[in-house]
């Protein structure tokens, strides 16, 4: 099957017993036993559930891996991921990582013995130099939650290699439209599929997909063991949206490049990040290990924080929103929303400035989302 194809079709069959073209939604807690010890393969729905696992093999399939273990948001599947460590371990990790990621690392994590080390990962030397004795695990996001800043996956997968790391990308922004991390011998990919996955802003969810046997063994034993899962429902409606993945991602991607394009050349804009644009200083990675940039801009007013307050305060068609990756355009300002708990010094160093503004571009007519910013640019 071609890519497209998996994306609607993959691991989905008509149902068994009526014909029913869409999976049903199986809402139930419980299994009844033929014997003792004698199930169809479900037993309790903590454990698995038949449209939960349709959804697993798909997404896995999709992203071109063995395995996919279904999550109750993108955090419980990245919580699970770091239970593969234990308490005096190190782990490498984007600088830029999406807020609440940093906040359950600094606030939690750190609690039960596990150290991180935050580096820029689009710098090799800087991952190489942040490696102890320590470090099991390299945590990257990429492209990052809100610079959109870009890692060479094959760079670092050198690095897991030689220093045995767990190797674990959080691919939300490119989604498997664009980037199949697997491919460059990531073990594991995450993804929240509240964002571009699902794609409607109708619910949360996550997933880790691996090829990792072992992997993916500890990840269902943490699934079935503590319960963060996703309801059959809420399963079902992630299927539905992941038909119209490929479409949608083409269309936030157009609309990601004229809009990025639009902001480059306003004279009121100091600088824009867009993995499409040449101007960003991981262009030319990002054109070699993605086949699309999408919707996610990063942008800075010349009038700093004021001006960008102004802009999203009238904007009228982009929703003033918090999350991203929905068929509608949300703006957000990351320093009072999705990162407002991280420490300001910190936050400032990572460069992301009061003033910093992120336009998740939906996929409505590129004219009226340039025409909407156009006039809230007026009054800015
Ligand atoms: C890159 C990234 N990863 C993970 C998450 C967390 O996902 P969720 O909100 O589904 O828990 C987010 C949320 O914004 C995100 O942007």
């Amino acid at each position: 099957m071609k890519f497209d194809t998996k994306v609607v079709r993959a691991k989905i069959k008509p149902d068994s017993d009526t014909g029913a073209i869409i999976p049903p939604i199986y809402q139930t807690a419980t299994y009844v036993l033929d014997e003792v010890g004698k199930d169809k393969g479900f037993d309790y729905t903590r454990s698995a559930n038949p449209t939960r696992q349709i959804l697993e093999e798909n997404l896995a399939a999709i992203e071109g891996g063995k395995y996919g273990i279904c999550f109750a948001s993108g955090m419980a599947a990245i919580d699970s991921c770091l239970k593969l460590l234990k308490s005096g371990d190190h782990v490498v990790c984007s600088d830029d990582v999406y807020g609440g990621v940093s906040r359950y690392f600094n606030n939690v994590l750190n609690k039960y013995g596990l150290s991180f080390t935050y580096v820029d990962t689009s710098r090799p030397e800087k991952v190489r130099k942040a490696i102890t004795l320590k470090t099991k695990m390299l945590w990257i996001e990429t492209p990052t939650n809100p610079l959109l800043k870009v890692t060479d996956l094959k760079a670092m997968g050198k690095i897991a290699k030689k220093y045995n790391l767990y190797y674990a990308v959080d691919s939300t922004f490119a989604t498997p439209v664009f980037l199949r991390p697997l491919e460059f011998g990531v073990d594991i990919v995450v993804h929240s599929t509240t964002k571009y996955i699902s794609g409607h802003n109708q619910l949360i969810g996550g997933i880790i997909i691996t090829n990792r046997q072992d992997i993916s063994k500890a990840m269902k034993f943490i699934q079935k063991t503590i319960g963060a899962v996703p309801s059959p429902f809420d399963c079902w409606l992630t299927l539905l949206g992941v038909k119209t993945l490929s479409l949608r991602m083409q269309r936030h991607d157009a609309n990601g490049r004229i809009v990025a394009e639009f902001l480059e050349n306003h004279p009121k804009v100091a600088r824009v990040s867009y993995p499409g644009l040449s101007s960003h200083p991981q262009h030319q990675i990002a054109k070699k290990q993605m086949s699309g940039f999408g919707g996610m801009i990063s942008f800075e007013l010349k009038g700093g924080i004021s001006a960008g307050k102004h802009l999203m305060n009238n904007v009228k068609l982009c929703l003033l929103a918090e999350s991203l990756g929905a068929v509608e355009t949300m703006i957000t300002h990351p320093a009072t929303m999705t990162h407002a708990e991280v420490p300001k010094k910190e936050r400032l160093a990572r460069g992301l400035t009061d003033g910093l503004v992120r336009i998740s571009v939906g996929i409505e007519d590129p004219d009226d989302i340039v025409k909407d910013l156009k006039q809230a640019l007026k009054k800015a």
